[in-house]
């Protein structure tokens, strides 16, 4: 059966002291509402709807970058979790399947916990996603009976008795999208909060002889994330995880807890990573490559047997073919790096392509913006770049070249040609030295006058 997902993140995030809507801060290089779009992703939902209340451009801006077929209704007041699954009820008209609910702030929410969600739906019209937290707080509890679940009570509501409740609510819930809005239907707002309870439909439903039941997962999972201090919480456990399976994957990381990925990184077997690296988004690193220490990565491509860094920056479109060493302060933007290149000492490379084996010098510099544009370098193969070589782009160099140290490349250079662009050096002799006596007398004097 299809599945659609609502996501709910209208809420204000108040406590985030932010003026970023708080679905949008990001965990591991990805806003919050993005993990929790990730897992639903899983399900192929056949419609995503994303509740948004302030900052909903921002909001359906960065989810339409991830999913350009996701939609974001408004809800203009925040009434409560019924309320504002009630919002995308235009959203979900005609589809067929079931909804899973999902909260925005929420990002951990595992594919599979949303899969075992599904299959108990084939048993029951309502399903829920209970946990047992360590600290079961103000969360809303799951009133069982064997293996029913007969109410949700928010802690506001609860008696004394109900607040002994160990297993939570952790807010995700999968129904029909018939039976859900049917349900919603007769959600009143009369409780403490004044709100309108997503979690009545629980009561609601088996008051109508429904059937409703519980799956649960880990604390883990369900982590929230409403203030700074638990978005830093988050990320924590994003790396720890990330690590983890990193290690697993049989990844080495010298001391893991100084690397830092993305949602998305894909690292390879036998790679090994030094201390302090960071990933940003959208990097791969095939299997059998080095980054070394205080590198950063994002959005590039490193193939098998690359070295990078120490402090080597590659920046998006940065593509490294088999056995490329990239070395320290080396900077790479949108530049191709073809088999055993080496470009090893403080060198920018970018809107470049450098063939096989050619060798960049220290200090190497593609000059690629006038101030206006944009422009490519393009390097052949098996080319040696003498220190200092600055290309004025838009400039080519043949396959086998060569460019003398300093030489500013205006011009396009031959395949096998030697470019030389320098002054010419002149020996003036027995000079120095007599620089040297009048500079000291100089100092002295003045040293003199200061006494
Ligand atoms: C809710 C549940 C509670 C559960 C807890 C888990 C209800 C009534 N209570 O409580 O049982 O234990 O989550 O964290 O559902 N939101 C909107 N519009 C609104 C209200 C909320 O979009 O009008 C969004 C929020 O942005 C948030 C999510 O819904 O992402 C949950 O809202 P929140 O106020 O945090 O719910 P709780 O009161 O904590
Ligand atoms: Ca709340």
């Amino acid at each position: 059966m299809s599945t659609s997902l609502i996501i709910l993140a209208a809420g204000q995030g108040t406590r985030m002291n932010s003026d970023l809507p708080k679905v949008l801060h990001p965990v591991a290089a990805a806003p919050l509402l993005i993990h929790a779009m990730k897992s639903g992703a899983a399900l192929a939902p056949e419609r995503t709807v994303i509740v948004a209340g302030v900052g909903a451009r921002e909001v359906a801006a960065a989810a339409q970058a991830f999913d350009d077929t996701a939609q974001v209704v408004i809800q203009p007041e925040q009434l409560g979790t019924g309320h504002a699954v009630l919002c995308a009820r235009e959203a979900l008209r005609g589809a067929t399947g079931d909804v899973i609910v999902l909260y925005g702030d929420t990002p951990f929410i595992r594919p599979e916990t949303l899969q075992r969600m599904t299959e108990a739906r084939a048993r029951h019209d309502v399903v829920v996603l209970g946990f047992e937290p360590a600290d079961p707080g103000r969360y809303g509890r799951l009133v069982m009976q064997g293996e029913m679940l007969e109410r949700i009570v928010e802690f506001k509501d609860a008696s004394d008795e109900e607040r002994t409740i160990t297993l939570c609510n952790s807010g995700v819930i999968a129904a029909s999208a018939q039976t859900l809005f049917d349900l919603l239907d007769a959600v009143t707002n009369e409780n403490a909060s004044r709100e309108y309870y997503l979690t009545d439909i629980v009561a609601i439903a088996r008051d109508r002889g429904l059937s409703a039941s519980a799956v649960t997962c880990d604390e883990a999972e369900t982590m929230g994330v409403n203030a700074r201090d638990q978005l830093a919480a988050a990320e924590t456990a994003f790396q720890a995880r990330a690590r983890a399976e990193a290690l697993e994957n049989g990844v080495t990381l010298t001391a893991p807890e100084t690397v830092f990925f993305a949602h998305d990184t894909v690292i390879g077997r036998d790679t090994v990573i030094e201390p302090n690296v960071i990933f940003g988004p959208d990097v791969t690193v095939e299997s059998g490559a080095r980054i070394r220490a205080f590198s950063h990565l994002e959005g590039c491509h490193v193939s098998c047997g690359a070295v990078v860094g120490p402090y080597a920056r590659l920046r998006p479109g940065a593509e490294l073919s088999e056995n490329v060493h990239v070395g320290n302060f080396v900077e790479i933007k949108n530049a191709t790096l073809a088999t055993g290149a080496k470009a090893n000492h403080l060198t920018y490379i970018g809107d470049a392509s450098i063939g096989a084996d050619t060798n960049i010098g220290a200090g190497t510099i593609t000059c690629n913006y006038d101030g206006v544009m944009k422009h490519h370098t393009e390097i052949g193969a098996r080319a040696f770049i003498g220190s200092n070589t600055m290309f004025v782009a838009p400039v080519r160099v043949g396959d086998d070249a060569m460019t003398g140290t300093g030489t500013v490349v205006t011009r396009d250079v031959p395949d096998a040609a030697l470019a030389i662009g320098r002054s010419e050096q002149i020996n003036k002799p027995g000079l120095a030295r007599k620089l040297f006596e009048m500079l000291k007398s100089r100092k002295a004097k003045r040293d003199e006058e200061a006494e």
